[in-house]
């Protein structure tokens, strides 16, 4: 998919992550409208790149379903809006448990719907969903981050094959810990020495090439943490168990202290 003249949507443009992809995107020619919470974020951003903003919040389930009216014509949806959802379950209320899903899974999910529907039509369109290496490993402390991500990439694996006779492709983007910016910085966590990390920038050059060359999945992660997500993957019970031994309840307890004000 040619980015060039593309319009593209991208949720959760006011964040670590989504700033880098707003101006990756603008780099490569596309049209953007950004979406995020904090209009006092989002419109200067909008207009240092020249773009469109519109102020959603998709945890209000009327709201995610009319983005995209209010968007126009979408040819790229990149669903990157995500809380943090760290934390054991005992600690969230019913509401919190209910905005996580509808913020991370349920928005994604019906704001696929609706732009695939409109890119089928033409038979030309892509989607992109960042998950997380969450999304292929468990943990402790992240019981709904990781329903969350582990969610979106069986909804996207499943969807990019219903998709393909229609000429739309879907990608799904598997950051791991990112510096710099974004929900993991900002949390305040050192790391066991070895665990490397990886940038904003990586991760919106990741999405720029996972749309341009349709490519299912994309990890965005050092070798090391690349290995830990495969193993995590297929032997999930060792992992628990090298993650327990390797101080990793710590780092996830770290998290969810640091991202409490985000549930
Ligand atoms: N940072 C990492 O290390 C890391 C690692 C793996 C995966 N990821 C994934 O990367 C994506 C971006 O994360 P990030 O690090 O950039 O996080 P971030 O800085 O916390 O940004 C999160 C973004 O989501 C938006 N958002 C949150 N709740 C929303 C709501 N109710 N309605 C609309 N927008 C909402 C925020 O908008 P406002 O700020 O305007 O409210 C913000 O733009 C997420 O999907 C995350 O799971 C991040």
């Amino acid at each position: 998919m040619d980015l060039r003249g593309a319009n593209v949507l991208v949720t959760g443009a006011t964040g670590g992550i989504g700033q880098a992809l707003a101006k990756a995107l603008a780099d490569r020619g596309a049209r953007l409208v950004l979406t995020g919470r904090r209009a006092e974020v989002l419109e200067p951003l909008a207009e240092r790149l020249g773009c469109r903003a519109i102020v959603a919040d998709l945890a209000d389930r009327a709201t995610a379903e009319g983005l995209l009216d209010e968007a126009g014509r979408v040819d790229v949806l990149v669903a990157n809006a995500a809380l943090p959802a760290s934390g054991l379950l005992s600690e969230y209320s019913i509401a919190q448990i209910d905005r996580a899903l509808d913020v991370n899974l349920r928005a994604p999910i019906v704001m696929a719907k609706l732009a695939a529907a409109q890119m089928a039509d033409r038979g030309r369109g892509h989607l992109v969903f960042v998950s997380s290496l969450s999304g292929k490993a468990a943990s402790g402390h992240a019981s709904l981050y990781n329903a969350t991500k582990f969610g979106m990439r069986g909804f996207a694996l499943a969807l990019r094959e219903d998709l393909r006779p229609h000429g739309v492709g879907v990608s799904t983007v598997f950051p791991g810990f990112i510096r710099d910016a974004g929900m993991f910085a900002e949390a305040g966590v050192s790391l066991p020495r070895g665990v490397g990390t990886r940038s904003p920038r990586d991760v919106a050059r990741a999405t720029v090439r996972a749309v341009e060359r349709d490519l299912a999945e994309i990890d965005v992660a050092p070798l090391g943490l690349r290995i830990g997500a495969l193993i995590g993957g297929v032997a999930p019970v060792l992992s628990a168990a090298v993650q327990r031994r390797a101080g990793g309840h710590r780092i996830s307890q770290g998290l969810a202290d640091g991202q409490r004000d985000k549930r």
